[in-house]
């Protein structure tokens, strides 16, 4: 069986085209959003005129680098959701129009499943079932992933995503959007135990990013009240100490999730899975409790669509196809 097929991403703030043959991706385009940074966040309606821009010329560049013509694609695949519905609608649109026009099957992804579908595009390829701690800027999710297109979501939060928590922390301490990236770089070397923020204890497998997020805002204002340049004179410890804190919630529900459910093949997925401490830590964790962890290649952390185009692959070969009349699912969960 050939299988060609076009994916494109844009669920955010990157618009993204990818080709992938018989499961092999052959082109990957990004176009990064510049124009939300003078914002300090995404802006929902310049992200749906950003896409509008950019998907004719970046899908155009994936078909050229990966040397293939419209009418040797076998389908056409899209972000269905979650995401921001008017930057969906671009994607969404544009896959209807290709699939009606070239007569060919179309396929709705679910981006979150595409996070975590990211680790089969390279080796080392996980064995099922694994445990995924799915990490963006939207979701904070601990999956127990059963087959390629079977997953079920064991814990979430159940407030801000973690993704939030880093950027809205970055942004309390005048670091340039998008925050995690930032905090990241500037908690390097820093002392990651000087200040120590508390965690609110949640149930089960669940998470809660707000309380620390409170807690940080706080204890900036107690700080930079008493001294103002308490900020610029302790940055790297105090991007160390929040980043620790922040990871730490999450290990430890992840540890607890292995414990429970006996599964020791741990992956993680989404943006903030390119975070220095998370992937170090995880390694300690990983010899710890004797783990086999599976960390994606920086290019496939943050949104991309190749790993639109590796979950569309699988759904061409069981067959899971969408209408012409589908559209897009803000809040499709996994
Ligand atoms: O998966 P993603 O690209 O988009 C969503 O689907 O949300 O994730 C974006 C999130 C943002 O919150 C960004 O700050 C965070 O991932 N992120 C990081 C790092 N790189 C990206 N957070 C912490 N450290 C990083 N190195
Ligand atoms: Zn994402």
């Amino acid at each position: 069986m050939n299988c060609t097929i076009l994916a494109i991403e844009s669920s955010c703030d990157e618009t993204s085209a990818a080709v992938i043959q018989n499961g092999i991706i052959l082109s990957n385009i990004i176009a990064t959003q510049a124009v939300h940074e003078q914002y300090g966040g995404v802006v929902p309606e310049l992200a749906s005129r950003a896409h509008m821009q950019n998907v004719v010329p970046v899908i155009q560049n994936a078909l050229t680098k990966a040397n293939i013509k419209k009418n040797d694609l076998n389908a056409v695949a899209f972000t269905q959701g979650p995401g921001l519905l008017g930057a969906l609608v671009v994607g969404v649109s544009f896959a209807k129009s290709l699939a009606l026009g070239l007569g060919i099957p179309l396929i709705g992804v679910n981006h979150m499943q595409a996070h975590i579908l990211a680790h089969f595009i390279d080796e080392p390829r996980p064995d099922f079932p694994f445990l995924c701690l799915t990490v963006s800027g939207g979701h904070t999710q601990i999956v127990v992933v059963k087959n390629h297109l079977e997953m079920e979501v064991i814990g979430h939060t159940q407030d801000d995503a973690v993704g939030e928590a880093f950027d809205k922390t970055a942004k309390l301490l005048g670091l340039s959007y998008p925050g995690g990236p930032q905090l990241d770089k500037a908690a390097v070397g820093g002392d990651y135990t000087k200040y120590i923020f508390p965690s609110v204890d949640t149930p089960g497998l669940n998470y809660s990013f707000s309380g620390i997020k409170t807690a940080f805002m706080y204890f900036l204002r107690d700080h930079t009240s008493k001294k103002p340049d308490f900020i610029a004179q302790n940055l790297n410890d105090i991007c160390a100490s929040i980043q620790a804190s922040i990871v730490e919630i999450l290990l430890k529900k992840l540890r607890k999730a292995s414990k429970d459910t006996g599964i020791k093949q741990i992956a993680i997925a989404g943006g903030v899975s390119a975070n220095s401490w998370l992937r170090s830590k995880l390694e300690e964790d990983a010899a710890q409790y004797r783990w086999t962890v599976y960390v994606p290649a920086f290019e496939y952390c943050t949104d991309n669509a190749a790993m639109i185009a590796m979950a569309a692959h699988f759904k061409y070969i069981n067959n899971e196809f969408v209408t012409l009349q589908a559209g897009p699912i803000p809040r499709l969960a996994l």
